[in-house]
């Protein structure tokens, strides 16, 4: 319950301990957080910035907020850092923790000074609090000249600590540097000649509950009662949460080059804390632990993501395979359009087309509500009619044949790669027929096919057969992508690209597609076919007698102002300005999201390549992907599990995953129509029996990667 009439100040917020107290103390008190350079915005908590080495500032502060409470949790903790810039650690930790302890003037207040295990020379270890303090390094100098300024004030206690915890900042404590380098498979080293006694933050604020509660005064160890080596840490960490032990390596600190020097033994003895507050001290251990369960239930997340920035909506509980990443940028946004009075067409549809075309370089970009329109009006635009034939990959949505379909033409289906799972372009050869009026190839999850292959070929079966061949590019995944050094969109090697904006796919505009290409007169006839087959441009007009006024010039007709025609039969594959203002919000962070994308396959790439029964996602030398989708082959029969049985206990597990794709000549609709069937496409066939796509979207935190590693490993090496 929250006592209102209690204020709570903590100084130095947008460090680990301030931030966490805060966290810990923000129900229990009003709490008012100082920061320096590092602005912070903590849900609950007021934070404000003030210079602490200003002597004045702190004064100003406390007469305004008049705090029961003052936790002194400012200081420069970087030691090596504190050696080298003495004048600036003694002005911060010394005399700024002097100005407070002058503004803090009223016995009124508790002063509670977070002081250091450094104070102490590391000779023996198991210190007192009557040992003498010694330090080796100025950073401990400096707090402790900072503990002599606080004696002098009644109200106060001071506190000898080591933490770890979470840190609110993107630097990290102990405990977060060992877990996210082995998270990402990086080999780290533990001094096996150094011990401590740290203490996880949160065990630590609630004992300061209890010293506020007892009104303690003087000073105190305030740690863990036990102790490891920082190597010995280090493991108990990593096998907490089943991390790769083999990675770690113990490491003398003498061979470790410090500008300062440090303490080898600077455990504490907590005899003193304990029987003052009469109660029993966590182990290091029981630290360990809470660290670790905090971690898996998401505290990390919530302190890390408490910050505005980088916020995604929505939050899930459930890992799913690909999902949007929207931000507060991206619902301004559309909050904006939906404020204006252009809901449908407005300046956001031909902006977000002009962006598209500055991204990937190609000419013209005609956005439209779908991949799938877009496919439809690509195919139109080719005049592809009843009677021809247009080759695809069997791997892909049905949307890539369909639309084919639509316009009366037979697919055939190309077999595919047993590497890149793309359409493997000697199967283009062979299908080939002078039927043949365009090629769609599909860059599967995100990696570009080899167009300059598919290219020659088209060029030399146009030649062949005396007829333009169309290649229309299906990269519905793989905006973003880069093949040979050209953007995939660019249409460097084909007469038009498509894009899909689903919310799954690399940016999203709700539903949303878009037609890429460097040929004018194509522009032309797809932005009538996305709009009924409707012009209202001067020039593209059968009837200029009906669409010009009688009584203008000759050299400067107007337009009547109602005039359009329909030249041709369209459709309304139009998408609105709201859908638009969200696909140019997002387009700005493509890349930041295809860079993430590539950090996880990174990783999970590392996590699976030694697992005898899995196959990874081949890259190609020629390409760069976005890695729409990251695709594991299983040998679920090796394995003993069958997939569904698999994707259930996943999903159960927390973890959703998804099959890309059932192989298009094998759908039902397909086979009866066509005459397609099982049979027809083996490659495409065996590669369905063992895929698996399996999470992967810019905003997975650290712990959903490594919750999907650890149950898949888990599976395929216990089944
Ligand atoms: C390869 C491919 N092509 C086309 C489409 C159709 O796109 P949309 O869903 O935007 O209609 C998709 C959609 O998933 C796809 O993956």
């Amino acid at each position: 319950m929250k006592n209102r009439n209690k204020t709570m100040f903590i100084t130095g917020v947008s460090g680990l301990l301030g931030n966490n107290l805060a966290y810990y103390f923000k129900d229990s008190y009003d709490v008012v957080g100082q920061y320096c350079s590092h602005q912070v915005f903590i849900r609950g908590i007021k934070t404000l910035r003030a210079d602490i080495c200003s002597k004045d500032s702190f004064g100003e502060i406390i007469a305004k907020y008049e705090p029961d409470v003052v936790l002194h949790c400012a200081s420069l903790t970087d030691i090596d850092s504190c050696e080298n810039h003495k004048e600036l650690t003694k002005l911060v930790n010394s005399i700024g923790t002097s100005h407070l302890v002058q503004a803090c003037k009223s016995p009124k207040i508790k002063l509670v000074y977070i002081s250091t295990d450094s104070v102490y020379d590391g000779s023996k270890g198991n210190f007192k609090e009557t040992d003498k303090v010694n330090s080796l390094n100025y950073y401990g100098v400096s707090k402790a000249e900072g503990e002599q300024a606080v004696l002098k004030k009644k109200n106060s206690v001071i506190l000898r600590t080591n933490i770890f915890g979470w840190n609110i900042q993107e630097k990290y404590s102990i405990a977060e540097w060992i877990l996210y380098e082995l998270l990402k498979y990086r080999p780290i080293k533990g001094f096996k000649n150094v011990y401590f006694s740290s203490i996880y933050t949160f065990e630590f604020a609630r004992i300061v509950e209890q010293i506020l509660s007892k009104e303690l005064t003087g000073i105190y160890n305030c740690a863990s009662k036990t102790s490891l080596s920082k190597y010995e840490f280090t493991c108990a960490l990593a096998k907490r949460l089943h991390l790769n032990h083999d990675l770690i390596e113990p490491i003398d600190i003498n061979d470790f080059p410090f500008t300062a020097r440090r303490g080898k033994n600077l455990t504490m003895n907590m005899d003193k804390l304990s029987c003052d507050l009469g109660i029993e001290l966590p182990t290091i251990e029981e630290s360990l632990d809470n660290f670790c369960c905090d971690y898996t239930q998401g505290l990390a997340d919530v302190i890390k993501n408490s910050q505005h920035k980088d916020k995604w909506y929505p939050q899930l509980s459930c890992i799913p395979y690909g999902r949007q990443s929207i931000d507060d940028d991206d619902i301004a946004a559309v909050v904006e359009v939906l404020k204006s009075s252009n809901l449908t067409q407005g300046g956001r549809v031909a902006d977000f087309e002009q962006a598209l075309s500055d991204y990937t370089g190609a000419r013209f970009a005609v956005a439209v509500n779908s991949g799938t329109s877009a496919l439809h009006i690509a195919c139109l635009a080719a005049a592809i009619k009843e009677g021809d034939e247009v080759i695809t990959s069997p791997i892909t949505f049905v949307a890539s044949a369909n639309c084919a379909v639509y316009c009366g033409a037979v697919p055939v289906f190309a077999d595919i790669d047993n590497m890149t799972y793309n359409i493997l372009y000697v199967e283009i050869e062979r299908k080939i027929t002078e039927r043949a009026k365009a090629i769609i190839p599909v860059h599967f999850a995100g990696q570009s096919c080899d167009m300059e292959t598919i290219s020659r070929i088209v060029r030399r079966a146009e030649k062949k057969y005396g007829h333009k061949i169309f290649i229309i590019e299906d990269a519905s995944h793989a905006l973003g992508s880069r093949y040979k050094g050209t953007n995939v969109g660019s249409c460097t090697y084909s007469d038009m690209a498509v894009m899909s904006f689903h919310p799954v796919k690399h940016i999203t505009t709700g539903e949303g597609g878009a037609v890429l290409t460097n040929d004018e007169s194509l522009y032309k006839k797809l932005k009538q076919l996305r709009s009924h087959g409707i012009t209202n441009t001067p020039g593209e007009f059968v009837y200029n007698e009906l669409a010009f006024q009688r009584s203008a010039s000759k050299n400067q007709p107007l337009m009547n102002p109602w005039y359009y025609e329909q030249v041709d039969l369209g459709y309304n594959y139009r998408i609105t300005n709201i859908q638009c203002a969200l696909g140019l919000s997002q387009l700005k962070k493509l890349n930041k999201f295809r860079e993430r994308r590539r950090e996880i396959v990174d990783i999970y790439n590392r996590a699976f390549k030694s697992i005898e029964l899995i196959q990874i996602p081949f890259e190609s030398e020629d390409c760069d992907s976005n890695f729409h989708l990251y695709v594991l082959l299983f040998n679920f029969h090796q394995i003993g599990i069958q997939r569904a049985q698999f994707m259930n206990e996943l999903k159960a597990r927390g973890i959703q995953t998804q099959v890309h794709y059932i192989p298009v000549h094998t759908q039902p609709y397909y086979q009866k129509r066509f005459g397609t069937g099982w049979g027809d496409c083996p490659n495409a066939e065996e590669y369905y029996q063992k895929c698996l796509s399996i999470p992967l979207f810019p905003a997975m935190t650290e712990r959903d990667i490594e919750k999907v590693i650890n149950e898949i490993t888990d599976f395929a090496r216990n089944n």
